[in-house]
């Protein structure tokens, strides 16, 4: 059997927050340190364009992002870690297989139907207003970004895996056109207990502004604990974990033994002001050596870039060659 090759992207929007932590970053660093998978880590830096999103936050947030990442330890040696922009092929594969995508498929993708929707319902008399070809496209260059590298496996939450499916549609259109060049993906899809509750109960998320970034100082993590929405019941009274964001938190970082500790405490009918205290402390303890280099690495941007320039050479030993044979299979050639 041949290696499966996973393959997944992080979009350079925002700071890493506790949600990011537990659904993607903790497990893609595991799976890292897994001699029997060969893993692809990148920061989608030109998907963040269809945000819009002003050109320092996109810079502050791809230093972030790789910063947390290696401060809580991927193993850079074995997966390739690196930045989209750094891989020319992958936007050149991207208009190749534009040249192979229905428009049709484009219109059905989640992402530009919600944005239409806004439109539609906001009253607007266009419903494209403010989407960008970059937003209506966006699912082709994610397509070249999984397609570029051969990847069988592409982790992703539940939001992207249409988009996966499509990368795969697109694959199977071109090789159907070229031969068989293209390697089909599948999405793999996180269990939902990954997914962690906000400030506010919902789903974490930057854009709810309900997160808790991952490398908040001391005061201002223990501030955003602090404000954890909660039930009303009194100290003393037995709390339910079912449906409680400060446990769903708790647990997400403690051990099994850990948390029945705590299953008991909800049992008793700890307060909840005591309780919070004790996630902020038990969260403190377990990030604050990844923080202490964290900081240093926000302070030292060029080790970072140093790091993503390896991953940059590594991946295009790969992309470059792969592209040499696209090109040539749909006719852009020398010419003698
Ligand atoms: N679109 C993904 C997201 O917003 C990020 C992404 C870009 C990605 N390219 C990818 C994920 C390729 C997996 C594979 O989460």
């Amino acid at each position: 059997m041949t290696q499966e090759i996973y393959l997944t992207g992080i979009t350079t929007t925002g700071t890493p927050h506790i949600g990011n932590y537990v659904g993607a970053i903790r497990p893609g660093i595991a799976a890292s340190k897994d001699p029997k998978k060969q893993n692809y880590y990148f920061l989608a830096d030109f998907h963040a364009l269809a945000k819009n999103e002003d050109p320092d936050k996109i810079s502050r947030s791809t230093l972030e992002i790789a910063a947390a990442w290696m401060a809580l330890g991927l193993d850079t040696d074995h997966a390739t870690f690196y930045r989209q922009s750094d891989i020319p092929e992958i936007t050149e594969l991207t208009w190749v297989l534009t040249s192979m995508t229905a428009k049709g498929l484009m219109n059905r993708a989640h992402s530009y139907k919600a944005a239409v929707q806004v439109n539609v319902e906001s009253g607007n008399n266009d419903p494209d207003k403010g989407i960008t070809m970059a937003l209506y496209s966006y699912p082709v260059l994610m397509a070249a970004d999984i397609l570029m590298f051969k990847s069988t496996k592409v982790p992703v939450g539940r939001d992207q895996k249409q988009h996966v499916e499509m990368a795969r549609d697109i694959a199977q259109r071109f090789n159907h056109h070229y031969g068989d060049i293209l390697v089909l993906p599948e999405p793999v899809i996180g269990d939902d207990t990954a997914v962690l509750a906000g400030l506010d109960g919902r789903k974490m998320s930057k854009s709810y502004n309900n997160a808790i970034p991952l490398f908040a100082q001391e005061k201002p993590l223990r501030k955003l604990i602090m404000k954890i929405k909660t039930n009303s019941l009194e100290p003393g009274e037995p709390k339910d974990t079912e449906g409680s964001t400060i446990f769903d938190m708790y647990k997400a970082f403690a051990t099994p033994a850990e948390t029945a500790e705590v299953e008991k405490l909800y049992a008793e009918g700890i307060a909840w002001g005591e309780m919070k205290q004790k996630l902020f402390e038990y969260i403190n303890d377990h990030i604050k050596p990844a923080r202490e280099k964290y900081e240093r690495l926000i302070a030292d941007p060029a080790v970072v870039e140093a790091e993503l320039r390896k991953g940059a050479d590594r991946a295009r030993d790969v992309a470059v060659p792969y592209m040499a044979e696209i090109r040539d299979a749909i006719g852009i050639r020398k010419l003698g």
